[in-house]
C-alpha cells in the first residue's frame, strides 16, 4: 500500500495534507524519514510514525452513507457513479456496501470492509429488519395493508414474509421487511395493486439513518451504533472495542 494512503486510512488527515507532511519529512518508516508519498509500505510489518507517533492501521471500518438517487450500490462501474465514489479521501480498496439499494432509492447504506458482519446482516436466516419510507402512486387502503402484512406473491417460490406497515398519510407508508429480494419493496407494492414512486431506506436492524446526515454525505458509525450492529452479529469481535 502507498504510504500516503496508509496514513489516510489511519484517519490522520486528508490525502493532500498528508502528502505535504510526508514531503516535509514528518513521516518515518522503520525509523527512516521517507519523503515520497508514493512509497509502498507493508501495513502489517512496517513501523510507521507520523509526527513522532506510531500509527495503528484500522483493520475494520464502518460508515453510514445517506445514499442519494442516481448512484449505484456497487464498488465500481464503468459508466455510473458508485456509492464508493462518494467516499472521497476515505475510500479504500476493500470497502463495499452492505446490500444493494436500487439506483433511484435513497437512504441508509452501511459501507464497510467487514465481510463477516455483512454476511450476517444479509443472511436470509437472520431476518434483519429493513424499514423503508414509500411514496405511492395511488392511495393506500386497508386491503393493501392486510395483504402486505400477510405476505404477497411476487413471483418467488413462496409468499413474502409478513411485513409491518405504518401509514403516514394516504399515499405514504413505512414498510418493514425481513428479506432482501431484488426490488422487493417495489414488487410487493405492485403485487397489491399500487406502485412505489419514491423509496428511502430508514433503518437496517438497529441502525437508523441519521436525520442530520445530508443526502450524499457519510460519516463513521458511532461506537454506540457499531456496538449495537455488531451485537446483532454472532461473530466474535472481542477486543475490537
Ligand atoms: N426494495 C426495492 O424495491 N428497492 C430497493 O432499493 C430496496 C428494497
Amino acid at each position: 500500500m502507498r504510504l500516503d494512503k496508509f496514513l489516510c486510512d489511519c484517519q490522520l488527515g486528508t490525502r493532500s495534507q498528508l502528502k505535504k507532511d510526508i514531503k516535509a519529512g514528518q513521516v518515518t518508516v522503520n525509523d527512516n524519514i521517507v519523503q515520497k508519498p508514493e512509497q509502498h509500505i507493508n501495513e502489517k510489518t512496517d513501523k510507521i510514525c507520523y509526527k513522532g507517533q506510531q500509527c495503528t492501521y484500522e483493520k475494520l471500518v464502518y460508515y453510514m452513507l445517506h445514499k442519494p438517487a442516481d448512484v449505484v450500490s456497487a464498488t465500481e462501474d464503468v459508466r455510473e457513479r458508485t456509492v464508493i465514489d462518494l467516499l472521497g479521501d476515505e475510500r479504500r480498496d476493500d470497502l463495499f456496501p452492505v446490500g444493494r439499494l436500487d439506483k433511484d432509492t435513497e437512504g441508509l447504506l452501511l459501507i464497510t470492509n467487514d465481510g463477516a458482519l455483512a454476511h450476517e446482516l444479509l443472511s436470509p436466516s437472520k431476518h434483519v429488519e429493513k424499514e423503508y419510507e414509500c411514496h405511492l402512486a395511488k392511495p393506500f387502503d386497508v386491503e393493501q395493508r392486510m395483504r402486505l402484512e400477510q405476505g404477497v406473491d411476487i413471483g418467488e417460490k413462496s409468499l413474502t414474509k409478513p411485513a409491518v406497515v405504518h401509514i403516514l398519510d394516504d399515499k405514504r407508508i413505512t414498510l418493514t421487511i425481513t428479506e432482501g429480494k431484488f426490488h422487493q419493496v417495489k414488487r410487493m407494492l405492485h403485487a397489491v395493486g399500487n406502485d412505489v414512486i419514491y423509496l428511502k431506506r430508514l433503518r437496517m436492524g438497529s441502525l437508523m439513518l441519521d436525520s442530520e446526515l445530508p443526502k450524499g454525505h457519510y460519516r463513521r458509525l458511532t461506537e454506540e451504533e457499531l456496538r449495537k450492529v455488531v451485537t446483532e452479529d454472532t461473530n466474535d469481535r472481542s477486543g475490537y472495542f
